[in-house]
């Protein structure tokens, strides 16, 4: 088997055993957040990372009331600016824990009075070694270059914190019950297997969704991007409607991810846009309704409430960038001139 394809098989056993993990962690670092009353929270990241940072956002603004911000790691490495950060928290989220320029910005964030935390799969790794606190992600070593049992984990560790602030330890419990549905979730392996030569030509294409699955959008395009060589992009479905719809053409592939829950309608109605212009929409859901818009319509097997769903929502497009990338006669496992470990400054 490929590492990637073992790598996505394993997501939820991993996120099972850090339901159990990291608590301990999660809550001192939850106690501090409250004791110098946090009120901003930075978050400096890559690539998948950085998605995982964009799921993190919403959950802890819209479950613990805290502006998050997506970190510009150039405003301190290229432009040696200093920011007023006595009450912020600056998160930085590395699965190699060897981002330079994120870990720079922590190393800085910190000498300007923010409470630093490293979100990293390493331990040991330089980003541990900076910040004042660290979560992990124990995911086991990823081989894979495209990153699956990572990314999951990390997002995983962000609704540990967000559930260690809120004090609800029934939401920590239902990361459990999340963790069953991903695995349940795994049934879909053959029904988009079935389906990846269906796309062996597409050139290009949208990942659309919105809310807490916004981060599903932009890591669904990334992992086709760079598996598949495909030129993919992710978009909120509110943005989409503020100019890049115009662009969609006939045939043209736009995934819609639709988890039931507050973003529904808002993908509902854009996968009705879209049919009208004649696309290709292919849609990935467990509700019946929106799956009769779908040219290609893919069935979700379970479904969790809407925070969790990303979780389960990525499974099929990490899926379909493996079966895809190999239809294509590609290597999954080595996409051409990407390394594991990327730095940037
Ligand atoms: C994509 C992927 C990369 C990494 C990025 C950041 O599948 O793996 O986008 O997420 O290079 O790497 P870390 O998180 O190790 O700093």
């Amino acid at each position: 088997m490929s590492f990637m394809l073992d790598e996505i098989h394993a997501q939820p056993d991993v996120v099972s055993k850090l339901a159990g993990e990291d608590r301990e962690a999660a809550a001192a670092l939850a106690a501090e957040i409250e004791a110098r009353d946090i009120d901003l929270i930075l978050m400096a990241a890559r690539g998948t990372s950085d998605h995982a940072a964009i799921y993190g956002k919403y959950l802890l603004e819209i479950n613990n009331g805290l502006p998050v911000a997506l970190a510009d790691c150039s405003v301190f490495t290229l432009y040696d600016s200093r920011l007023k950060l006595g009450k912020a928290l600056v998160i930085g989220i590395s699965q190699s824990g060897e981002a330079t320029d994120v870990a720079e910005y922590l190393e800085k964030s910190k000498e300007m009075g923010a409470l630093t935390v490293s979100v990293t799969n390493e331990p040991g790794s330089r980003l541990t070694q900076v910040a004042d606190h660290t979560l992990l992600c124990h995911a086991g070593k990823e081989l894979g270059v495209a990153a699956t049992k990572t990314y999951t984990s990390t997002l995983a560790v962000l609704y540990l914190l967000s559930a260690s602030l809120s004090g609800d330890k029934s939401r920590i419990e239902r990361l459990t019950v999340c963790a069953d549905a991903m695995r349940s979730t795994l049934a879909i392996e053959e029904q988009i297997k079935g389906r990846a030569e269906r796309f062996r030509y597409m050139q290009d294409g949208y990942v659309i969704s919105r809310g807490f699955n916004y981060c599903t959008a932009l890591e669904t395009s990334l992992k086709l991007a760079e598996t598949c060589y495909v030129g993919m992009l992710g978009y909120s479905a509110a943005d989409f409607l503020h100019g890049p719809i115009a662009a969609v053409h006939e045939n043209e592939a736009c995934f819609l991810c639709a988890p039931p829950g507050r973003a529904y309608g808002g993908v509902k109605e854009m996968a009705v846009k879209l049919h009208e212009r004649g696309a290709e929409t292919i849609i990935i859901s467990s509700e019946d309704d929106i799956l009769q818009l779908a040219t290609t319509p893919v069935k979700m097997p379970v479904c969790v409430e809407e925070e969790l769903s990303p979780l389960l929502y990525i499974m099929p497009g990490q899926l379909l960038a493996y079966y895809l990338a190999l239809t294509k006669g590609y290597d999954p496992d080595r996409p051409r001139g990407l390394n594991k470990v990327t730095l940037t400054m």
